[in-house]
């Protein structure tokens, strides 16, 4: 397993990243839709739905959604109307506003949440055709042991679909884009949500690997055709690829 830096989001606090991030999660759950739309000027709901549709073509039956927080990329993923989609998390009230945006959109018949670990995920191997994650990947404590459990409940002949951050390398404005990141995000963090949040933003999309060194990373897990497509000038990064 490759060793990377290990970016907490309560640097000074004595508990696991795990803890960290699902105590960092709760805290924001209730403006962290609100924040995703301010940040990235609504262009999340435009890459959850371009990542969505690289899978259409499958017609997945059975979906999990892992780290589904407050379950936008699941809401997205019923679209393809399968027979379910599961969405797990760790922060039970990022889980809790989830069930309620199903509720409102009339999705419960086919969506569901349950809260567990993606480390440690609770259902059998080879139980489904598509098993996704959106910004969920770069939190996990063991990046390995989790895409590990991806590839293991998926079906074989069945697509991990990931949507992460990423480091934009060749981008005109970088310098500006390493402004915002690290200097605007937090500071409009701090005045509506948790500043510690969006710095723990700015430092772990800084560290995780993109592009090559990812898709490496899907094909040493066990994954085959792992595919990178970035998206805005590679802010962001969709990753599909095969069991
Ligand atoms: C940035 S949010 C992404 C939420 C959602 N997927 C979206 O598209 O907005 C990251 C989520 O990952 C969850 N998470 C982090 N580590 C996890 C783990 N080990 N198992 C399950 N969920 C985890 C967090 O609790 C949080 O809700």
């Amino acid at each position: 397993m490759i060793s990377r830096p290990h970016i907490t989001p309560y640097e000074e606090m004595n508990l696991n990243k795990k803890e960290q991030v699902k105590l960092m999660f709760n805290n924001i759950a209730h403006r962290y839709d609100f924040m995703n739309r301010l940040l990235t000027f609504r262009i999340d709901t435009i890459w959850r739905k371009r990542a969505v549709k690289l899978v259409k073509p499958f017609s997945p039956k059975d979906i999990l959604d892992v780290a589904t927080g407050t379950g936008d990329f699941a809401v997205q993923l019923a679209k393809l109307k399968p027979t379910k989609v599961i969405g797990i998390d760790i922060a039970d009230v990022m889980l809790e506003l989830g069930r309620k945006k199903i509720e409102k959109k009339g999705l419960s018949g086919t969506v569901q949440f349950i809260e567990a670990d993606s480390e440690n995920l609770p259902f059998a191997d080879n139980s489904f055709d598509v098993v996704s994650s959106a910004f969920g990947v770069r939190n996990f404590e063991t990046l390995e042991k989790g895409l590990g459990e991806m590839h293991r409940v998926l079906r074989s002949g069945g697509h991990v679909l990931i949507l992460e951050a990423s480091n934009p390398e060749n981008m005109p404005f970088k310098g500006l884009y390493k402004t915002y990141m690290c200097r605007i995000c937090p500071a409009i963090g701090g005045l509506f949500s948790e500043n510690k949040a969006y710095s723990y933003l700015n430092r772990s999309v800084s560290v995780f690997p993109t592009g090559k060194a990812f898709t490496d990373i899907l094909t040493h897990v066990g994954f085959t055709e792992a595919a990178h497509y970035p998206q805005s000038m590679g802010v962001a990064s969709i990753y599909l690829a095969k069991k």
